[in-house]
């Protein structure tokens, strides 16, 4: 039994062995110790603490697991303003900075420190006496928002600062970012799960940070870098900005190796260049290559105008281009019914994200630029902004090229198959809006009042009443019945939404073993495969549709404008006794039709095929039997007949077992 003393001893051990290891895997990079000796440590942490809930302190690693959800952030005043930056756009803009520099300190060379201009969020973080006790967003720069519960759960920043002297207060000031690889594995792991993914590794982080829950943000793969400090009391601080980002360091923060000092106008600018060069190269977005004055005393002297220092600037980066070549260019129409040309592109990295689609924005921006299919072109993407093509290069324009004619409107096609999609929403066994019929869906797309399902239920009486030939009361009637949709099984809205192949009876499948439309969404191929009568070209479908950004985009819409299904338990699929067995049929039975005898297998769970494989499991053979049978014997698959049949659909639990459950596919169990 240990004692109360002991137990004290081994926590703050431990707790000082945890915050070393953190830092040599965070701050260094460089870890000592497996992962899985680490959760030892934690886990031994985590026991003692539960035996001994007095010894439970807030800045324990134990503490990174993120408390309950907050209602809303509660706001927090620096102890010191957090300021912003002036921008510099071109060399021009930055000499006239160091000349400013230079003259207010009569210097003839000024000495700088160049810092990564890191795309994330600022955060001020506190300390005292060494432990984490509030992290705060930058807000105006005087009060942010009270981010400690998530900022607590990212490994990468010190729950306690390391050395032995921290100061009795320090705010320590940083960045917020995520790595193009954290961003990555976050969105694959969104979409998986039927949620949005996010555009760019900023909007990530700043989502990420600002979640209410902090169990969300715990899951989230955000990083620091610190590259300042705020109010500091107890401690004497360094006299210029380089040493300062090797005293945070040495306190146990993480601080961007890409930190260098450099001695004046020409030294910057070159390193400006070289940074510029790198850009592509490093495993995080950044924007330009921020400039601080090197001696803190000379930064005290310069001040600052309004919330931006004199002795610091960002020199930003021009937005990255790239080549790739048109592929084709399609005329999109808004939910204005304005057109807009759309590049199609070869797929080219710009910027952090591959692009694939740039805007032409309008006909005369087309025109200016005659953008033609097969052309090489300049993509650019600058910030959030969507990809853009800047100009054609001409000297790699291909021979016989046409200049792009824009139609004046939509195109015929592209409204016959938005009428046709409308209308089979709206039918009776998709949606059942009634009265929504085939001459009204037409009038309302060509009026540019409905171009897709969501937009059903954004329609207002007074747009249906102005319609041709349609009365006040039709009007009415009319938005009552699209009301009454709203209420709707998941099936109707399967089949509704149009997923190429689907029909009702395999929306009926999919409802049965999958019971929620996010559980449908997230369905991988091979576990779509798994439903009776879905092969590899519908699972397919299914798994593009709900891949479409518009579709997501669109069942959010109809989810916000208060379309309701009921969900329900799914089928387990093992819990029916012919799962997991694929069988096919051929040749013609006495006693029942082939149809009958695919449906009543299916209900049992089998599934269904067309033709023999190495995964067909059974063929059962009736009169005239052809190819089917052969193959199935070359391949060794069992074959039966239809006494058999009959016996599997008599007693298909005794028939699984014969069947074997070898033969089933693997995760299936019976
Ligand atoms: S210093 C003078 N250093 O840029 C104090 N800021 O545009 C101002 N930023 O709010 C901050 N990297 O979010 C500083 N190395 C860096 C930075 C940096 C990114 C951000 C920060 C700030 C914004 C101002």
């Amino acid at each position: 039994m240990t004692s109360e003393a002991e137990a004290a001893r081994r926590v703050e051990a431990l707790r000082r062995l945890i915050a070393h290891h953190d830092h040599r895997y965070y701050a260094l990079d460089a870890p000592e110790i497996s992962d899985a000796a680490y959760d030892d440590l934690l886990r031994e942490l985590s026991a003692l603490e539960t035996a001994y809930p007095a010894l439970v302190t807030e800045d324990s690693p134990t503490r990174r697991v993120g408390g309950a959800p907050l209602a809303a952030f509660s706001p927090l005043r620096h102890a010191r303003p957090m300021l912003s930056l002036g921008n510099a756009f071109d060399e021009a803009d930055f000499t006239d900075f160091d000349r400013r520099v230079r003259e207010r300190l009569q210097q003839d060379d000024v000495a700088y420190v160049a810092e990564t201009k890191l795309d994330g969020l600022a955060i001020n973080l506190t300390y005292r006496d060494g432990a984490l006790v509030s992290a705060a967003t930058r807000g105006d720069g005087e009060v942010g928002e009270d981010v400690t519960e998530n900022v607590r759960t990212i490994g990468a920043v010190p729950l306690r600062l390391s050395s032995r002297q921290a100061p009795a207060l320090i705010e320590v000031r940083g960045e917020i970012f995520m790595t193009h690889a954290g961003f990555h594995a976050l969105n694959e792991a969104q979409l998986a799960r039927g949620d949005k993914a996010f555009v760019n590794p900023r909007n990530a982080a700043a989502g990420s940070l600002r979640q209410l829950d902090p169990r969300i943000t715990r899951q989230r793969p955000l990083s620091i870098y610190c590259y300042g400090i705020g109010a500091v009391e107890g401690a004497v601080t360094p006299s210029t900005q380089f040493e300062l980002l090797a005293w945070l360091r040495e306190l146990g923060c993480r601080v961007s190796p890409e930190s260098t000092r450099v001695a004046g106008l020409s030294a910057a600018l070159e390193w400006y260049r070289a940074m510029e060069a790198r850009r592509a190269s490093l495993p995080y977005d950044i924007d330009g290559v921020v400039f601080k004055v090197d001696r803190l005393d000379w930064q005290e002297l310069l001040g600052q105008v309004a919330k931006a220092p004199r002795w610091a600037i960002a020199y930003k980066f021009k937005p990255e281009e790239r080549e790739t070549q048109v592929l084709a260019i399609d005329v999109q129409v808004g939910r204005t019914g304005a057109l807009t040309p759309v590049a199609r592109l070869q797929g080219v990295h710009v910027g952090g994200v591959t692009v694939t689609n740039a805007t032409l924005h309008n006909a005369d921006e087309l025109a200016r630029k005659d953008v033609r299919v097969g052309d090489t072109v300049i993509v650019r993407r600058a910030g959030d902004v969507i990809p853009e093509v800047v100009r054609v290069v001409l000297e790699k324009r291909p021979p016989g090229t046409e200049p792009f004619v824009m139609p004046t409107e939509v195109p015929d096609q592209l409204l016959a198959q938005r009428i046709q999609r409308l209308i089979h929403f709206a039918s009776r066994r998709a949606m059942d809006i009634e009265g929504l019929g085939d001459k009204l869906v037409e009038q309302l797309v060509r009026a540019g009042l409905v171009n897709d399902p969501g937009e059903i239920y954004r329609l207002r009486v007074e747009d249906l009443a102005a319609l041709e030939r349609m009365g006040e009361k039709s009007a009415e009637n009319l938005y009552a019945a699209i009301e009454r949709s709203k209420e709707t099984t998941l099936q109707r809205l399967l089949y509704g939404l149009g997923i190429r192949d689907v029909g009702e009876a395999t929306a009926r499948q999919l409802v049965t073993y999958f019971g929620s439309l996010d559980a449908v969404m997230q369905a991988s191929a091979a576990a779509l495969e798994e439903v009776p009568d879905i092969g590899p070209i519908v699972a397919a479908h299914i798994v593009q549709f709900f891949s479409d950004p518009a579709h997501l985009d669109l069942i959010e819409r109809l989810r916000a404008a208060g379309v309701r299904w009921t969900e329900f338990e799914p089928q387990p699929k093992a819990a029916l006794p012919l799962a997991g067995f694929t069988i096919v049929l051929t040749g013609a039975f006495s006693s029942l039709t082939r149809e009958e005898a695919t449906a009543r297998l299916q209900a049992l769970g089998a599934k269904v095929a067309g033709s023999v494989s190495k995964k067909t499991s059974l063929v059962i053979a009736g009169a005239d039997a052809g190819s089917k049978a052969d193959k199935a014997q070359a391949l060794g698959i069992p074959l039966a007949d239809e006494a058999r049949l009959l016996q599997i659909l008599a007693d298909p639990t005794a028939a699984a077992v014969t069947l074997g459950a070898g033969d089933q596919s693997s995760g299936v169990t019976t």
